[in-house]
């Protein structure tokens, strides 16, 4: 199945976003710049499987990875999930030296407007307890606290759900 499309303007980082930020989909290539990264809490065999589920479900039109770029270098990334049961915004990464400066407002921002673009009419993202930072930021773009679950590490987890 083909790829979706999406219209170039749901990709424009908002007015206030960060100087020269861009945003585009992950393909095929980006895997290894992605491991080392932004993603290299991960061993490398979850993340390569992790990369190939996740880039097979966006040809089907059930998830976008999203990369945020600037100077020709990934700076930060966030995935789209659409479910059966619902539509999650997960592993919204920003590469430490770049954080502060609205790179991961234009990435929720830019993932919420696909989701839309989709049909989704609501999503859900899940933070731990001490993600502060996180949560503060979710929060701001009008995610509000559903439910808590507990993850198979025995941490527990904050859903926090928003409209579109
Ligand atoms: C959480 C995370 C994605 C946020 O990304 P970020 O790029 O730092 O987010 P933003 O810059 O858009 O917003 C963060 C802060 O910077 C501030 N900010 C944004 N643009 C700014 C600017 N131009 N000038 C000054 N401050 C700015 C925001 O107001 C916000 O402040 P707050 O923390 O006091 O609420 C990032 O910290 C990260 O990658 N953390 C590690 C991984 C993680 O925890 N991911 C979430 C899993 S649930």
């Amino acid at each position: 199945m083909e790829s979706v499309r999406f219209p170039e303007h749901l990709l424009e980082p908002p007015l206030a976003g960060p100087t020269g930020l861009t945003l585009r989909l992950a393909t095929a290539v980006d895997g290894e710049t992605l491991r080392l990264n932004l993603y290299a809490h991960k061993t490398t065999i979850a993340f390569w499987r992790h990369f190939k589920q996740v880039l097979a479900w966006q040809e089907d039109g059930r998830a976008v990875w999203l990369l945020a770029e600037q100077g020709g270098r990934t700076v930060g990334c966030g995935e789209l999930l659409i479910y059966p049961h619902g539509t999650e915004l997960a592993n919204i990464f920003v590469v430490a030296a770049h954080r502060g400066r609205g790179v991961g407002t234009t990435l929720l921002i830019a993932l919420l407007r696909l989701a839309r673009y989709l049909g989704e009419t609501a999503v859900e993202i899940g933070v731990t307890p001490d993600n502060t930072r996180a949560r503060r930021l979710y929060e701001r773009l009008g995610f509000g606290e559903e439910r808590t679950i507990q993850l198979p590490t025995g941490e527990t987890a904050v859903i926090l759900r928003r409209s579109l």
